[in-house]
């Protein structure tokens, strides 16, 4: 059989790289300590490899993996765009310039780039003021709700519902709830968009806020953004706009122009340091000036001829420590300085055109369009996640699957804008691969991967929690 990802054992059971700890260990004494004699032991055994062998151990765990370096990942909302090697080098050199915990007058570098990427990001998105501090785009959510809460409440206008779309992201509606709103679930019209009557029935004198995203996550701009925007102004509610699709547009349109109040920007998708899976992120938050009063403490702005931390007056408080997510947000700097507007507005041509040339060429239905920077296939009557797992050994990375769940069996697909032809020639022949098989073949892959397919009800119900060896019998 012919392996896309390294196997490091020749037998089929075992395709794993042992633990450091598994190769070479050392018996290290451990010195006398003040803790009592029962919290304390006399030896610890630690890993001991050679240089060499530690390389070779990351380098071997990388080869299992696959990631942007490998190939296609089109992860539809997830943007996970290459990550250009650039950012990673001025954020780890700048990064290790500044200890967070100095004097504003001895970090006005610092606050300097704080400041311009602030400026950057209110002009990319049409907003008058951004904070840096939430550390990823949920984190942003939260905390843009907060605002439009302490907002309300300022006002003495307290209110108690938030309208979401039936194709928003998960972390819209836990946003919501966890600022203690009630969520009201707004069914999508038939062409997938915000339908307005559904719209005026669902919003009312309780409605703090609509979160919307466009284009939405089917990929779709909203056209009636302007009149949604007014039936919800009108009713005294705010709109949020979260800004995980900002790729399509960026310097084209701005949520500040079509009426939103308050969005936050997904840094890691749109800009640099993509993140499925959960790595690091940063989730920058816009408002208008009715709202800049309320943003996070502390907030950069220029005083005599500087910079200077400061507390906004009617401030929602905390949301991270120092700078923010400081390494994501240099790279953020970065990737908007080098690219410019001309480079920001090539970047979205190319993402909606990606996307576009994809869902012409894939055989799976596609019920919606035309499409901006991603679309949602619908893999029936496959299964997603067997079609999606099956993709892995076309030697592509597979779309996001059942999400939204207005499309049967969704493959939620984000080609990104720097894939070449030949790429997404590579990801519609995975496609086209994927859809000719049957469900044996589906249901039993991926099999050229490193790692097989688990048992999910096994790992959910008898979860192991700490590393065993695969011999091991408990
Ligand atoms: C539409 C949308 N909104 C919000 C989020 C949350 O962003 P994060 O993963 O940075 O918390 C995501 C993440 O994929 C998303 O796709």
């Amino acid at each position: 059989m012919k392996y896309d990802q390294a196997r490091w054992t020749d037998d089929d059971d075992e395709r794993y790289e042992p633990l450091l700890s598994e190769k070479a260990n050392r018996e290290v004494a451990v010195e006398d300590s003040p803790l009592p004699d029962d919290l304390t032991r006399d030896s610890l055994e630690l890993p001991d490899p050679a240089e060499p062998e530690l390389a070779r151990h990351y380098t071997r765990l990388s080869q299992m993996n696959y990631g942007v370096e490998s190939g296609p990942f089109p992860l539809g909302s997830c943007t996970m765009k290459y990550n250009p090697s650039f950012t990673e080098d001025i954020s780890r050199r700048a990064d290790a310039a500044v200890h967070p915990d100095r004097p504003d007058s001895t970090v006005q570098g610092t606050l300097a780039l704080c400041h311009r990427l602030q400026d950057y990001l209110g002009r990319i998105g049409g907003m008058d003021a951004v904070t840096l501090q939430p550390p990823a785009g949920a984190a942003g959510e939260f905390t843009g709700i907060q605002i439009a809460k302490a907002y309300h409440q300022h006002n003495d206008d307290e209110r108690s519902e938030v309208v979401i779309p039936d194709s928003a992201h998960g972390t819209n509606f836990a946003t919501a709830a966890m600022a203690g709103y009630d969520v009201v679930e707004l069914p999508s019209g038939e062409d997938g968009r915000v339908d307005i009557e559904a719209l005026e029935a669902a919003v009312s004198e309780e409605t703090a806020a609509l979160m919307l995203t466009n284009p939405n996550t089917l990929g779709l701009f909203e056209r009636d953004i302007e009149a949604i925007a007014d039936v919800v102004h009108d009713a005294g509610g705010l709109l949020y706009y979260d800004g995980a699709n900002l790729n399509a547009l960026l310097g084209r349109a701005r949520p500040g122009d079509m009426g939103f109040d308050v969005m936050h920007y997904n840094v890691h998708k749109t800009f640099a340091t993509p993140h499925g899976g959960g790595g690091p992120g940063a989730g920058p938050v816009g408002v208008t000036e009715d709202l800049a009063g309320f943003l996070p403490d502390p907030h950069v702005r220029s005083k005599d001829g500087g910079f200077e931390y400061y507390t906004p007056d009617h401030s929602v408080g905390k949301v991270h420590g120092y700078y923010g997510n400081w390494p994501v947000l240099l790279k953020t700097f970065a990737y908007v300085t080098r690219l410019g507007d001309a480079g920001l507005i090539d970047a979205s041509a190319k993402a909606v055109l990606n996307a576009n040339y994809l869902a012409e060429q894939i055989p799976y239905e596609v019920p919606f369009g035309p499409f901006h920077h991603e679309f949602v296939a619908s893999a029936s009557p496959q299964d997603a996640a067997d079609a999606a797992k099956r993709m892995l050994d076309h030697g592509v990375h597979p779309p996001t699957t059942k999400w939204p769940e207005i499309v049967d069996e969704a493959l939620m697909t984000e080609p990104t804008e720097g894939e070449s032809k030949r790429s997404l020639d590579q990801l519609a022949a995975a496609f086209e691969a994927v859809h000719g098989e049957d469900d044996e073949t589906l249901a039993s892959a991926p099999e050229r991967t490193a790692a097989g397919r688990i048992d999910q009800v096994e790992a959910a119900r008898t979860p192991r929690l700490s590393w065993q060896a695969l011999d091991s019998e408990t």
